[in-house]
């Protein structure tokens, strides 16, 4: 299925938002007890064998998915993000990749594909796409793992009336202004939608105001 012209936009304009953001990224992870609170709940996560995280950003969760992997390659469309993640990470089993996710195949599979921060991104006609891919990286046995917003932080968020029903106003410091896709998913729907697909998911609301989900490929159980 052929994407429309107003997500393919979307999508661009998210890309340049995110290098743009660069420099400015990590204050928040700085700012936000929260964030950190959610960050230390990685050691509750599965998180093992050979791991692929995509869009990795400054590499904020890879130094943590690291110490538990034994490999991690990171993905991320941005060069500026990546600068910033491969000053972070510097363990000796993590490698990074830039590459627009949905034109990259993953060289081998995975035991765990994570992502965090990434699945509101996502714009809802390319959720299936999305998670085929997801499926496709994974080893047998393989988990998918995330984290994300959870829908009570759509208030702090600047959402556009438009016809897409998925795209929001993000500002950077010096003004600038950029539409982003942003899908705020309910743990019940999303393990709904997941299913839909054959997924096995858990999805569950963390103490603050995020999501934390383990979903199995169609045809394992969990
Ligand atoms: C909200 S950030 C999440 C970063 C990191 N995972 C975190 O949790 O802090 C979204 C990231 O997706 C990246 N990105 C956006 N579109 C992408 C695409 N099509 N392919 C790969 N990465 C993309 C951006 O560069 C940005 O680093």
């Amino acid at each position: 299925m052929g994407m429309s012209s107003y997500d393919a936009a979307l999508m661009a304009e998210q890309m340049a938002y995110y290098r743009a953001r660069a420099p400015e990224y990590d204050s928040v992870y700085a700012e936000r007890a929260d964030l950190q609170e959610l960050l230390a709940t990685t050691a509750e996560l599965p998180i093992v064998g050979h791991v692929l995280e995509l869009a990795c950003g400054t590499g904020q969760w890879t130094p943590l998915l690291a110490e538990r992997a034994r490999s991690v390659t990171a993905v991320d469309a941005s060069a500026e993000t990546l600068a910033i993640a491969r000053e972070r990470a510097t363990a000796r089993n993590v490698r990074f990749v830039r590459a627009d996710l949905f034109d990259w195949q993953p060289p081998r599979r995975y035991d765990t594909v994570f992502f965090g921060f990434w699945l509101s991104h996502v714009p809802p006609a390319r959720f299936p796409e999305f998670w085929r891919s997801v499926a496709a990286s994974l080893a047998p046995g393989g988990r998918a793992v995330f984290v994300d917003d959870g829908p009570t932080e759509a208030v702090h968020e600047e959402l556009l009336t438009d016809e897409s029903g998925h795209a929001a106003l993000r500002r950077l410091e010096d003004g600038s202004a950029y539409r982003i896709v942003k899908v705020f998913h309910e743990a019940q729907d999303l393990m709904d939608q997941l299913a839909a697909l054959g997924w096995s998911a858990q999805v569950w609301q963390t103490a603050r105001n995020f999501l934390a989900g383990v979903a199995l490929p169609p045809g394992r159980k969990v």
